[in-house]
């Protein structure tokens, strides 16, 4: 796993459509964080690619996450499609002429993420009544169609930041995703303006290039970006790691784990290798992501004080029923 804050999907738009599974499989091995799938219908956007056949042959080709962008205008009509291609997240444009809703409400009935994304001229207020439905917000910095446009810097200022405001309803897991022109020129300004996932495309498929050698550099320099823009110099902490909040035994451990989950933190809970409680099982590690470590305690701590009094008396009143401990670990 990738060190630090920002990640990068590969966009195989401009990879060799002869060979997706190839070009797939090349971006995994270069370090890509994911797979963005640029879906176009010939009629949202004036360039055709591929649908969700291809999505699910590419689906056994990879294990990184699969972003579907729907460039397309009847999303709806084909979303059961799409999910069940196996995309981990499904993004499409608000500026379609159908019911919006639904179709997020059908990818989060899922279980995957649901994703608007919007054109340069469309403002972002457009998003507001979704706001409760998204997980990904999806700023485009180039006209959507084609790979290879130039930046558009403007927009990129004006969006990203309001943008993370859009996902505030989260304490976690909103990605803000920037798509079109990125590369090693515009990953420090992007990554100074918070965005989470820097989507890049023909960057990576140059002949000649080194693909690994790019991704490494957008990511470091979003990431600077970040710690100079953002974090006053501090050295961002990384989106996908995790650490231990508490250990308890099994049956408070997994009472406390549904209070922090009831608030939108999610929690893993692990059998540590702490101490063995009188019945011979080991206590269980509750663990929470990085990012949101002082969030959890802010809101936690003093459930976690209480629980783990009740685990000290819960220990006195099994050895009093029981007898001490049986010493082997079940
Ligand atoms: C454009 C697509 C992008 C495209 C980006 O409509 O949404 O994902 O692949 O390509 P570059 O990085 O070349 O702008
Ligand atoms: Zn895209």
């Amino acid at each position: 796993m990738a060190d630090g804050r920002a990640r990068v999907a590969a966009s195989i738009l401009d990879a060799d459509f002869g060979n997706l599974g190839y070009a797939v499989k090349r971006a995994e091995r270069a370090g890509a964080d994911r797979i963005h799938i640029d879906v176009m219908d010939g009629h949202f956007v004036p360039n055709l690619t591929f649908g969700p056949r291809t999505i699910k042959a590419l689906r056994r080709r990879t294990e990184l996450p699969l972003d579907a962008h729907l460039m397309i205008s009847e999303p709806g009509r084909f979303i059961d499609e799409y999910l069940d291609a196996g995309c981990d997240s499904v993004t499409f444009h608000v500026e379609i002429d159908e019911a919006i809703q639904p179709t997020m409400e059908a990818i989060r009935a899922a279980g995957r993420a649901a994703g608007l994304a919007v054109k340069p001229a469309t403002p972002l207020s457009a998003l507001e009544p979704y706001r409760d439905l998204l997980d990904i917000v999806l700023v485009m910095t180039v006209e959507p169609g084609f790979g290879g446009q130039t930046f558009m810097k403007d927009v990129a200022q004006q969006k990203l930041l309001p943008a993370r405001e859009l996902l505030s309803q989260k304490a976690f897991g909103g990605e803000v995703h920037v798509d079109g022109g990125i590369n090693r020129e515009t990953a420090e300004l992007v990554g100074g303006l918070g965005v989470d996932i820097l989507v890049v495309g023909s960057a990576l498929w140059i002949k000649g290039h080194d693909m690994g050698r790019e991704i490494r550099l957008v990511r470091a320099l979003a990431d600077e970006g970040y710690q100079y823009q953002l974090n006053d110099g501090q050295p961002p902490i990384p989106r996908d790691r995790w650490s231990t909040f508490t250990s308890l035994p099994k049956h408070l451990a997994k009472r406390l784990m549904d209070e922090i989950e009831a608030g939108g933190i999610p929690v893993i809970m692990l059998r540590g290798d702490g101490q063995t409680n009188p019945d011979g099982v080991r206590d269980y590690d509750l663990l929470v992501p990085m990012t949101v470590e002082a969030l959890t305690r802010e809101r936690h701590e003093a459930d976690r004080e209480r629980y783990l009094r009740q685990a000290e008396a819960w220990r006195g009143e099994y050895v009093r029923d029981h007898g001490a401990a049986a010493s082997t670990e079940r």
